[in-house]
């Protein structure tokens, strides 16, 4: 009877061996182990009244084993078919005459670029970067720079206040004391940022716009000083030497206060429509530290002095690449990003 049994699993073995596909298999299977397979029907032929214990459990166990490995090897054959036919879909699926998919790269925004540009430089001269805080408080946008709720600056920059009192800052300058009471003196230090004001928009005004402060406090800092560090900086941008000359300029945090004009970049002095035939660009307001700021920062104005600046972040990658209007910036137009470098 077992010898019936090793014929039996023989011709399974290799019935599954020739099967190519899982249909193949499946056909396998109901030969061997459906209800009239012949596996599943040994038991039905089998005399069991008329065999020896013995023999009987020998057979038992010799049916249960063949079964099971049956089973085991449809399973696997099945799983492997399975792989297979998945495999060989897939592969046809694949049109190799059509073109790739493009991985794009993306770019660096000009700002964000122009941003790394000058902290690297900054960075150069000793100053550290810091980012301040784009909800300020009154206090450190306006009064501790010295422009109190009656003063008429406070209408040159209007802005969002929030319902808690506080605000969108206006300018970067708002970093300035609070740097100055969290380090003290002498500090080196650019705070590059995303500003805000309330305003209607055009080809040269956004809601949102950044800005580079900059704030350099120290013993015996002066005009001279402020001058240095300005042109060093200018002639890194432009990669030439390039004049510059100061302005009288108002700015309640700063006495005294200038308009930083660089020579023309374009005509070099000359004269020509960008710098309207006057030979100059106005740059950078800027100025020594009003002794107020310095003393709402905690520093004594009688020891140190320093100089501040307030560079126009967006206005100059509009210098830099020739943009014509400040609300592509923020307008999310592919087209116009499209055309920055991926690395600075
Ligand atoms: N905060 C000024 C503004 O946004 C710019 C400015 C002027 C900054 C003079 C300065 C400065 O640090 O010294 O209009």
């Amino acid at each position: 009877m077992t010898q019936g049994i090793d014929t039996l699993r023989q011709q399974f073995e290799s019935d599954l061996a020739a099967a190519r596909s899982s249909r193949e298999v499946e056909a396998v299977r109901v030969k061997y182990l459906g209800t009239k397979g012949s596996i599943t029907l040994l038991t039905k032929g089998a005399d069991f009244a008329a065999m020896p214990p013995a023999e009987k459990k020998a057979f038992g166990k010799a049916f249960n084993e063949l079964r099971a490995f049956a089973e085991e090897r449809v399973a696997a054959a099945k799983g492997a078919a399975d792989a297979a036919e998945q495999r060989d879909k897939s592969r046809n699926l694949i049109d190799l005459t059509l073109p790739g998919t493009e991985r794009t790269i993306g770019s660096i925004h000009p700002v964000a670029g122009v941003q790394m540009f000058l902290e690297d430089i900054f960075r150069g001269m000793g100053f550290m970067v810091e980012t301040g805080f784009e909800v300020e408080s009154e206090y450190f946008n306006f009064d501790a720079l010295n422009i109190p709720s009656d003063h008429p600056a406070r209408d040159m920059q209007d802005t969002f206040w929030l319902t808690n009192g506080e605000l969108l800052r206006t300018h970067t300058s708002a970093s300035q004391v609070r740097a100055l009471r969290q380090y003290g003196a002498p500090i080196r230090a650019i705070f590059p940022g995303r500003c805000f004001r309330y305003e209607s928009m055009d080809a040269s005004h956004e809601t949102s716009f950044h800005q580079c402060e900059g704030l350099m406090v120290d013993k015996d800092v002066s005009v001279a000083t402020l001058i240095a560090v300005m042109q060093t900086f200018l002639n890194c941008v432009f990669e030439r030497e390039l004049g510059v000359r100061l302005r009288p300029g108002y700015f309640p945090f700063v006495e005294p206060g200038f308009e930083l004009d660089l020579q023309c970049v374009i005509c070099g002095g000359t004269g020509c429509r960008v710098c309207k035939q006057s030979g100059w660009l106005e740059l950078v307001p800027c100025g020594l530290v009003h002794p107020r700021v310095l003393a709402a920062g905690g520093v004594d104005p009688d020891v140190y002095s320093g100089f501040a600046f307030g560079l126009g972040l967006t206005r100059l990658a509009m210098m830099k690449y020739s943009i014509p209007d400040i609300r592509l910036f923020h307008s999310g137009d592919l087209r116009f990003y499209e055309q920055f470098p991926a690395v600075f």
